[in-house]
């Protein structure tokens, strides 16, 4: 495997072949389809060389989060997405306000749409999200009053999730659900549905969502969990998680959604004992919403790229050492789709695009792509 950070190198050979001047006596490798369809000389990272053929020979799951209205319209992309994941997660469009136009009105189109396009590509798919203080339909609360928010509640998970029983991995059944700084002292969000449904509706959403879906992985997960300074978040949501296994309420795994800042310094020993705590009350770890903010960084694209695959390759190699950490997703997959590059606030001071992902703008990998696949043969997986 290819461990030089930056740069892949390629032997004469592979360039010759993938540039398709090799003679006839040379087995030429058929290209991946998306090879073909981005006219690039792609075969040294696609089929056998992608992260998910990496990630399937550790026992692993690699994959991202898709828009499918791109999946639909923009053929380099799905097939670079076909060829790199083994798992999907919808941007959005599995959130409650994207899919609700109305009250108990649902639009499953576009999610359907991405759950075809995973089974045909052989992809798993991970539901994200149930339960969240943010993309509440615009019409939320409307008719949802304290009176019947615990049944509105229910009635949500259950719409959802039978819709698709049986055909998700995991579902973020809860998303966002702690917040020290909210002053509570169970570390809770004071969110709508708190408010609404009452202290215990975390418990409520769980109980629900294992009986709607029996074969779903229950996912809590969250952000920020995963800096030094984080301690209090944290040992929020390990309380969370640690009341949650003795009062019986089912949970398969936590979420550290990973959404990391180039310029700060990694996270390290704390977050490991974090999720060595998790392994011990038997619960999976998925890295959910990878992506790093190179907002800051200062320098050319190559220097950007070798500081964003170093943070990749840090942070994955020490996670993936862990053998409860069983999943990677990135947020997007290339440069030119970063949820990250939608903020006003978080706009470079040369006013140049971030490059948060494991491929460019111009779908192209970058040192990104290589940090991620290395740390991935590292992993512990199995
Ligand atoms: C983000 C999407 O990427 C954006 O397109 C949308 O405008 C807002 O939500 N944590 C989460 C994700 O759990 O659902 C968020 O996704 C990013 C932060």
């Amino acid at each position: 495997m290819n461990t030089t950070p930056g740069i892949p190198r390629q032997t004469r050979r592979q360039f010759l072949r993938a540039a398709g001047l090799t003679a006839g006596a040379v087995l030429v490798p058929r290209r991946s389809a998306w090879a073909k369809s981005t006219g690039q000389f792609q075969d040294s990272v696609s089929g056998s060389a992608s992260l998910r053929a990496h990630a399937e020979a550790r026992g692993m799951l690699v994959g991202c989060a898709v828009d499918p209205q791109l999946l639909a319209s923009n053929h380099a992309y799905n097939t670079l997405v076909a060829d790199q994941c083994s798992i999907l997660v919808a941007e959005n469009a599995m959130k409650w306000g994207p899919l609700s136009p109305a009250p108990g009105k649902y639009d499953f189109r576009e999610a359907d749409a991405l759950m075809d396009f995973a089974e045909k590509n052989g992809q798993k798919v991970r539901g994200h999200n149930l339960i969240w203080h943010d993309a509440l339909p615009a019409w939320f609360p409307g008719p949802i009053t304290k009176a019947n928010a615990r049944q509105a509640m229910v009635e949500h998970i259950q719409t959802e999730m039978r819709h698709f029983a049986g055909r998700i991995h995991s579902w973020d059944v809860v998303n966002e659900g702690i917040e020290p700084k909210d002053g509570r002292p169970d570390g809770l969000r004071k969110t709508p549905w708190l408010a609404l449904a009452g202290d215990d509706y975390i418990e409520l959403a769980y109980r629900t969502a294992r009986e709607a879906d029996p074969k779903a992985l229950l996912t809590y997960n969250d952000y920020g969990i995963e800096y030094p300074d984080q301690e209090k978040k944290r040992a929020a949501v390990l309380a969370l998680v640690q009341r949650m296994k003795a009062d019986g309420v089912p949970l398969d795994a936590v979420g550290v959604q990973s959404h990391l800042d180039g310029d700060v310094p990694p996270p390290g020993r704390k977050l490991q004992n974090f999720v060595r705590e998790l392994a011990k009350l038997d619960l999976q770890v998925f890295v959910t919403e990878l992506d790093v903010n190179d907002g800051k960084i200062p320098g050319t694209i190559r220097d950007r790229d070798a500081a964003v695959a170093k943070v990749y390759r840090d942070y994955l190699t020490m996670m993936l050492a862990e053998p409860n950490v069983k999943a990677v997703l990135t947020w997007g997959i290339t440069d030119g789709h970063s949820w990250l590059n939608d903020w006003e606030h978080i706009k470079r001071a040369d006013g140049k695009p971030l490059r948060p992902l494991p491929f460019g703008p111009n779908m192209q990998p970058t040192a990104v792509f290589y940090a991620e696949r290395d740390a991935i043969d590292s992993s512990h997986a199995t």
